[in-house]
C-alpha cells in the first residue's frame, strides 16, 4: 500500500513541477513514506531522517537550493507532532488519509516557512482529489479499499489507517482503464483487508469483491489480476466463484493465517479457527485447482506456548505454502496485545521464528523445484542484472529470469522453466509460433 500512495503522492505533486528522481541527495523533496506494523519499520524512520538531513545540508552548502523533508504515511499518522520533537528539522507531517493535500502543505510551508502537520481523518475521502494515475508500467497497484474494522489485538492498522472505506466501483474501474491505456496489464488489487470490499456499484447495489473482479476482468487488454491482503473470514462464496470463473484471476492468494493454534487465534482476535481456515482453503482448491498459498505468520504472540508453536509448523506443514512473510511479535502502543502480561522472551521468538522460516523456506524451495520443466506465461517486467536478460513474474508470482530482447519489456511471454532456485525461477523464451500443449499445472 505504501508503494501505491507513493506513487499516488507523486501524481499530486506533478501538476507543481515535481517529477522523480532516483537521487535523494540531489532532490528538492524527500517524503519518506513509512510504516508503524512493527517497531522495527519504525524506529528506522528516525535513522533514515538523519541521514536524509546530512544529504540536505551538503546539498545547501553546494548552493543547490533547500530540500524539503516530509514524513508520511502511519509513523507520522501515529507520532504526529511528536515527529518534530524528535526531528524538529522535518517541513511536512501527513498521515496516509491526508496526502491529497499536500500541493496545499508544500505552499503554506513556502508562505510561512513553519512545519505543517495534517493528521487528521478528512471526512472527504482522498480519493475523491486524486489526479488520473501517471504511467506505472506493466504491473501496478490499485488501492479498492483502505482501514479495517477487524481489530487484531496485536495489530496498528485499524488506528494509523482508520475505519474501513470501499472506494466507488466505478472509480476504481475508471483508474484500472487508466492504467491499462498506459501500458499496465497486470493490476494488483488493494487494501489492508481487501476481501471486506463493499463498494457502491453503479447500479446503486453494494458489490462484492467478487463482483468488481468480474468487471475488472472485462477490461479489454488487462491480462492479468491479483488482489492482497485478504482476510480468511472474509472470502465469501461469491469471491471464491470468482477463482473459478475468472480466467485473469491469477492462481496465487495471499492469506494470512497468522497461527496454527485455535487459543491464539481467539486471542490475536482473528474470528476464526483452524478448521475454519483449512475449510476456505479447501474450497478455494476446489474452485481453482492450481492454486498456490502465501501467507503470514506471527511467532511469539504474548502466551504462545511450545505446543501451540508446534501447532504454527504442524498447519504449514500440511496446508502447504509457496512463500511467506513471517514475524516475531512486536508489541505495538496502544494495542490490546501490548497489554497482556505474558510477554515471550526475545530469544524464545528468534528461535521460534528461525524454526519456522527453515519450514517456509524449504517449502517455498520445493515449489520452485517442482516448477521445473513447465511452460509458464511470465510478464516481463523489468530489465535484469546480466545484460540480455529480462525478469518477469510467474502467474504464483515467483521471479523468472529469461534472457529476452529488451523490446520484449513489457509483455507476457511463454516461458519454458528450466531451474528452479531458492527465491527465483530461470527459463527460456519459447517460440511465438510453437503451438504449445495446454499449460501444465503447479499444484502446491
Ligand atoms: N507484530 C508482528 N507482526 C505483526 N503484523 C502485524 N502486526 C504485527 C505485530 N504487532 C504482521 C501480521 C500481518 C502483517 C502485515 O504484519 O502478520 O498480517
Ligand atoms: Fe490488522 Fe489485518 Fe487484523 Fe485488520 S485484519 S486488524 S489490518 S491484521
Amino acid at each position: 500500500m505504501n508503494v501505491y500512495d507513493s506513487a499516488r503522492m507523486a501524481d499530486v505533486l506533478a501538476p507543481l513541477g515535481y517529477g522523480l528522481t532516483d537521487d535523494p541527495s540531489d532532490a528538492d523533496m524527500v517524503i519518506l513514506n513509512t510504516c508503524h506494523i512493527r517497531e522495527k519499520a519504525s524506529e528506522k524512520v528516525f535513522s533514515e531522517l538523519g541521514r536524509l538531513r546530512r544529504m540536505r545540508e551538503d546539498r545547501e552548502a553546494r548552493g543547490a537550493g533547500r530540500m524539503i523533508l516530509g514524513v508520511a504515511g502511519c509513523v507520522a499518522q501515529a507520532e504526529g507532532d511528536h515527529i518534530l520533537d524528535r526531528a524538529p528539522f522535518v517541513d511536512l507531517v501527513l498521515g496516509p488519509q491526508a496526502y491529497h493535500r499536500l500541493p496545499e502543505m508544500v505552499a503554506r510551508l513556502s508562505r510561512a516557512g513553519d512545519a505543517q502537520i495534517d493528521t487528521e481523518f478528512p471526512a472527504e475521502p482522498k480519493f475523491d482529489h486524486l489526479p488520473a494515475p501517471g504511467a506505472r508500467g506493466p504491473a501496478a497497484f490499485l488501492a479498492i479499499q483502505e482501514g479495517c474494522d477487524r481489530f487484531c489485538t496485536f495489530c496498528v492498522v485499524p488506528y494509523t489507517r482508520g475505519a474501513e472505506y470501499s472506494r466507488p466501483v466505478t472509480d476504481i474501474l475508471d483508474e484500472a482503464r487508466a492504467l491499462v491505456a498506459r501500458g499496465t496489464l497486470e493490476i494488483t488489487l488493494l487494501g489492508q483487508n481487501v476481501n471486506a470490499y463493499h463498494g457502491a456499484g453503479p447500479d446503486g447495489a453494494t458489490w462484492s469483491l467478487g463482483r468488481l473482479i468480474r468487471a475488472l476482468a472485462d477490461i479489454d487488454g488487462l491480462a492479468r489480476l491479483r488482489y492482497t491482503t485478504s482476510h480468511p473470514r472474509d472470502v465469501d462464496d461469491d469471491l471464491i466463484a470468482a477463482h473459478a470463473e475468472v480466467p485473469t484471476l491469477m492462481p496465487f492468494l495471499h492469506l494470512p493465517l497468522q497461527s496454527g493454534a485455535d487459543r491464539v487465534l481467539k486471542a490475536m482476535n482473528r474470528g476464526h479457527t483452524l478448521a475454519d481456515f483449512r475449510r476456505v482453503v479447501a474450497r478455494l482448491r476446489d474452485a481453482r485447482p492450481d492454486l498456490a498459498l502465501s501467507s503470514d505468520f506471527i511467532v511469539g504472540f504474548p502466551g504462545e506456548t511450545d505446543r501451540e508453536f508446534q501447532d504454527t509448523l504442524d498447519a504449514v506443514d500440511d496446508i502447504g505454502f509457496i512463500q511467506a512473510y513471517s514475524f516475531k511479535y512486536s508489541a505495538r502502543p496502544g494495542t490490546p496485545a501490548a497489554a497482556l502480561p505474558a510477554q515471550v522472551p526475545e530469544p524464545v521468538k528468534a528461535e521460534r521464528l528461525a524454526r519456522l522460516q527453515d519450514l517456509l523456506n524449504a517449502q517455498q524451495v520445493a515449489f520452485n523445484r517442482r516448477c521445473e520443466g513447465l511452460d509458464m506465461d511470465v510478464l516481463l517486467d523489468r530489465i535484469g542484472k546480466h545484460p540480455g536478460q529480462l525478469v518477469g513474474r510467474s502467474p504464483f508470482m515467483q521471479p523468472v529470469h529469461v534472457m529476452a530482447p529488451a523490446p520484449l519489456q513489457g509483455t507476457i511471454q511463454r516461458v519454458r522453466i528450466d531451474q528452479g532456485q531458492p527465491n527465483s525461477l530461470a527459463g527460456r523464451l519459447l517460440p511465438a509460433e510453437d503451438d504449445h500443449p495446454p499449460a501444465e499445472r503447479a499444484t502446491a
